[in-house]
């Protein structure tokens, strides 16, 4: 049978996930997929660096186009991170008619529409589920399980690395520079972690559930945004005597056809579940017309979580591969319609 190639680009924390899932869980995804899931090559920018490879070290290369442009190669999964080589990157393999799995909310967020345009164009998937709550599969959920409702309110805790902060904080009384060095160890931080902490990634995961959840192009610069850096421990501790957690909070309302977004951080009531929601975890909630108010929880960052969302998007492309239907399902795209915020 012939295995589905896959080109990783990226092999820091989710990368060497995805590799561990697809070694570990071969069996389980072949049953999906009905192909095995092979990785055939890597791209690096470092080729002297020490890594535990989990693959033979002819797969490891510095060389782009190794992977772009290698005909062998069916998906092409982005883990490197950042827009620029990363957006031309993966324009080039659209172009060369791979499918593309990414975890890139900076890029999604800001250049989402071209790069869903061009797969468009050539016939291929774009999946990128692991771009926003790591291990909650929140896109799909919007996309797929709500698509019968109309959404109203988008909250929730949508960053890991200011989460894990706010919540060491709270319980240990931990030193806010001390704790986003362990969450920058532990491979929960952006490799700047200014957007982690200035609220920006949490912006971008934001403008990426909007756009899906309220069928509208919302522009990240429309965005309100502001971190945590300057939230200290008094104002932690004020808040607690007061009987409330201070949490990084992500809002995306639509009343009427108007649109508002916001990340900041928020006095949440200890009562309400946000304000349990500790560590590297997400939640999210959605509030729709019909359904009424729901939650879901998990894992925000990390290795393995957020691997876990790259592996099922590449079962996706592989199960769509298997159908015919690659490029046609139209699972994550979105229907660009004008709403009045738009057009202000
Ligand atoms: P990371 O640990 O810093 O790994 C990045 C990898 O990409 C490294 O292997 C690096 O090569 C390679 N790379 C970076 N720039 C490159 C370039 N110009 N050319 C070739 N290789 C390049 O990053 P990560 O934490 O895995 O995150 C990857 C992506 O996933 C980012 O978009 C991030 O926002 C997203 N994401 C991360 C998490 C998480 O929990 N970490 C969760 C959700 C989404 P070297 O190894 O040689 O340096
Ligand atoms: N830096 C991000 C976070 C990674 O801490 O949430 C997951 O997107």
């Amino acid at each position: 049978m012939k295995p589905i190639k896959v080109g990783l680009l990226g092999f820091g924390t989710v990368g060497t996930g995805v590799v561990r899932i697809v070694e570990g869980h071969q069996e389980d995804l072949q049953r999906q997929t009905g192909a095995p899931i092979e990785v055939a090559k890597v791209l690096v920018r470092d080729l002297e660096k020490q890594r535990n490879l989990r693959i033979s070290s002819d797969l490891v290369t510095a060389n782009p186009w190794e992977v772009i442009r290698n005909p062998e190669i069916d998906v092409v999964v982005e883990v490197m991170g950042g827009i620029e080589p990363t957006k031309g990157y993966i324009l080039e393999a659209l172009e060369q008619g791979k499918h593309v799995v990414t975890a890139n909310k900076d890029l999604m967020a800001l250049h989402g529409p071209e790069i869903l345009a061009k797969a468009a164009e050539k016939g291929c998937d774009v999946f990128y589920e692991a771009s926003v709550a790591g291990g909650i599969p929140i896109i799909r959920t919007l996309i797929e399980g709500f698509s019968s409702d109309r959404i109203t309110k988008i909250m929730g805790i949508v960053n890991g690395t200011t989460n894990y902060i706010l919540s060491k904080m709270s319980q240990e009384g931990a030193d806010y520079a001390e704790v986003l060095a362990e969450a920058q160890k532990l491979g929960y931080a952006e490799s700047d972690p200014t957007s982690d902490v200035e609220g920006l990634d949490a912006a971008r995961k934001m403008t990426i559930l909007a756009t899906l959840g309220f069928h509208s192009k919302v522009a990240l610069s429309d965005v309100s945004v502001k971190g945590i850096s300057n939230v200290s421990k008094e104002d932690i501790l004020y808040g607690k005597k007061l009987g409330y957690e201070v949490k990084l909070l992500g809002i995306a309302e639509r009343k009427d056809d108007s649109i508002s977004v916001s990340v900041q951080p928020t006095m949440v009531k200890m009562s309400h579940p946000l304000a349990t929601v500790n560590g590297v975890f997400n939640a999210v909630y959605v509030y729709g017309e019909a359904v009424g108010e729901t939650m879901f929880y998990g894992p925000g960052a990390g290795e393995l979580p957020t691997a876990t969302s790259v592996v099922a998007d590449l079962v996706r492309v592989g199960k769509n591969m298997g159908l015919g239907v690659a490029g046609r399902s139209g699972l994550m795209a979105y229907k660009e319609k004008k709403l009045k915020s738009d057009e202000e």
